[in-house]
C-alpha cells in the first residue's frame, strides 16, 4: 500500500481527504499536534472506513520530531500538507503567527522530503490567492498575488516557494490546490467542522443560527452589484474536494519528472449569501433568523472558480450540489449538538 503523510489530518479537509485516501487504497498516516482539532476525529474516521489510520502527534515545525517520523515511516509515496492557520481576521493582528506556522511549516516539511527521498507533494492552498479577480470565472492563470490579508499572502508565499524548489529539484512533483469555499461535513455525520468560538465563516455560522446557539445571522452587506446585493462564493462540498486530492496523487504517480501544478477546486457555480440562506432552509426545513448588516471589511464582491483544467486534467468533478452540502452541515450541527 501507497503511504501517504497527511499533515493537519485531523482537521476539517484532511480528515475527509484521510477517509477517501482510505477508500482509493492509500495508507494515510496522520501528522497533527490537535491545536486545531480533536483526537475524537480519528474515531469518526474509523467509524466511517473501519480503519484507524496512524497518528502522530507532532508539530510541523518540530523538526526534530517530524524527522522521527519519517523514519518511523520507512518508505513513503507523498505527502498532503493541510497544516496550517486560516484565520484571516486573526492573520492581520498577529501576522508572525501566520507567517511563521504556514510558511515555517512547509520549509520544514520540504527540507525534510529532500532528506528522506519523498518527491510527491500536495498543498492547500487557497483562492484567496486571486483577491477580487478582474475575470470572472477565475482561472488558474488569472493574476494571483493580490491577497488581502497576511493569511493570503502566507499561500502566495508558499506557492511561490513551491515552484521555486521543483526548479531546485527537478525530480520534485508538486500540485497546488487552490481551495474556493469548502463546506459541508462527511454524509454519514462522523466527521465536519469543528469551529472554535464564533465562527467567521457562513455556513457554521447558518447551522449554528439553525440550532439556537446564535440569535441570528447577519449578512455582511446587500449593497454589491450581484443579483440580490449579497456576495457571491463558489461554495464546495468538502467530500468532492476531499476526492481531489487523491486524484491529484493518482495524476503525479503518472508523471515522470518536474511537476509544479495549479489547480482550482470549486463548483464552477457562484452563489449568494442570501441564496445559501434560502437554500439552507428549503434543503432542512428549518428557518434561518437573519438581518442585512454593513459590509465586512476586506470581503471580495465575487468570485467563483472555472474548473476546466481540473477536470480536464485530473479527471475531478463535482458530485454534490449547494443543498446536498447544506443538508450535511445541518447533519453535522445536530451531531454536535446545541
Ligand atoms: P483545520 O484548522 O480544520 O485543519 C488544520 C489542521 O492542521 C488542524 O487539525 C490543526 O490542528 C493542524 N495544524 C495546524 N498547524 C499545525 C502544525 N504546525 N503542526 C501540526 N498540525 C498543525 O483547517 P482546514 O479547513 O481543514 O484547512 C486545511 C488547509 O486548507 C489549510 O492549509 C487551509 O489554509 C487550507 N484552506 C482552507 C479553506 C477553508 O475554508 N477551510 C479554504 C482554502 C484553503
Ligand atoms: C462567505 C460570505 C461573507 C459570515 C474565507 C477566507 C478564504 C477561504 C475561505 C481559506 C462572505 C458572508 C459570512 C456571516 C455573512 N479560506 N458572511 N455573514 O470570506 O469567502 O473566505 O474562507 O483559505 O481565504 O477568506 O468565506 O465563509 O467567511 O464568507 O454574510 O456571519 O458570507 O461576507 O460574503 P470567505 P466566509
Amino acid at each position: 500500500m501507497k503511504k501517504v503523510i497527511v499533515t493537519g489530518g485531523a482537521g476539517f479537509i484532511g480528515s475527509h481527504t484521510v477517509v477517501e485516501l482510505l477508500a482509493a487504497g492509500y495508507e494515510p498516516v496522520i501528522v497533527d499536534d490537535l491545536r486545531n482539532s480533536e483526537e475524537g476525529v480519528l474515531k469518526g474516521i474509523a467509524a466511517i472506513t473501519g480503519r484507524s489510520p496512524r497518528f502522530h502527534r507532532v508539530d510541523c515545525n518540530d523538526r526534530m520530531a517530524f524527522d522521527r517520523v519519517f523514519r518511523e515511516e520507512g518508505q513513503v509515496h507523498g505527502v498532503i500538507h493541510f497544516a496550517a492557520y486560516k484565520a484571516v481576521g486573526e492573520s492581520v493582528s498577529e501576522p508572525l503567527k501566520y507567517y511563521h506556522n504556514n510558511v515555517g511549516s512547509l520549509t520544514v516539511l520540504l527540507g525534510l522530503m529532500a532528506e528522506h527521498g519523498v518527491k510527491r507533494l500536495v498543498f492547500s492552498s487557497s483562492c484567496t490567492v486571486y483577491g477580487q479577480p478582474e475575470q470572472l470565472p477565475v482561472t488558474e492563470s488569472s493574476p494571483d498575488r493580490n491577497a488581502n490579508s497576511p493569511y493570503g499572502y502566507t499561500k502566495v508565499v508558499c506557492e511561490q516557494l513551491l515552484r521555486d524548489q521543483c526548479h531546485a529539484d527537478p525530480l520534485l512533483q508538486a500540485v497546488l490546490l487552490r481551495y474556493f469555499n469548502p463546506i459541508g461535513a462527511h454524509p454519514s455525520g462522523h466527521i465536519g467542522e469543528l469551529p472554535l468560538g464564533v465562527p467567521n465563516n457562513l455556513v457554521p455560522f447558518v447551522t449554528q443560527t439553525a440550532a439556537g446557539i446564535r440569535k441570528q445571522l447577519i449578512v455582511h452587506g446587500a449593497d454589491y452589484a450581484t443579483r440580490d446585493g449579497s456576495c457571491v462564493r463558489d461554495y464546495i462540498h468538502v467530500v468532492d474536494l476531499a476526492r481531489a486530492h487523491v486524484m491529484a496523487l493518482d495524476w503525479m504517480a503518472g508523471k515522470v519528472g518536474s511537476v509544479c501544478e495549479v489547480f482550482n477546486l470549486g463548483t464552477g457555480e457562484g452563489n449568494t449569501v442570501l441564496e445559501v440562506v434560502h437554500g439552507f432552509e428549503e434543503a432542512t426545513g428549518v428557518k434561518v433568523h437573519h438581518s442585512i448588516g454593513p459590509r465586512r471589511p476586506g470581503d471580495v464582491e465575487s468570485v467563483y472558480a472555472e474548473t476546466s483544467k481540473s477536470r480536464d486534467v485530473l479527471g475531478w468533478t463535482c458530485t454534490y450540489g449547494l443543498k446536498d452540502a447544506l443538508r450535511d452541515a445541518w447533519n453535522w450541527q445536530q451531531r454536535l449538538g446545541a
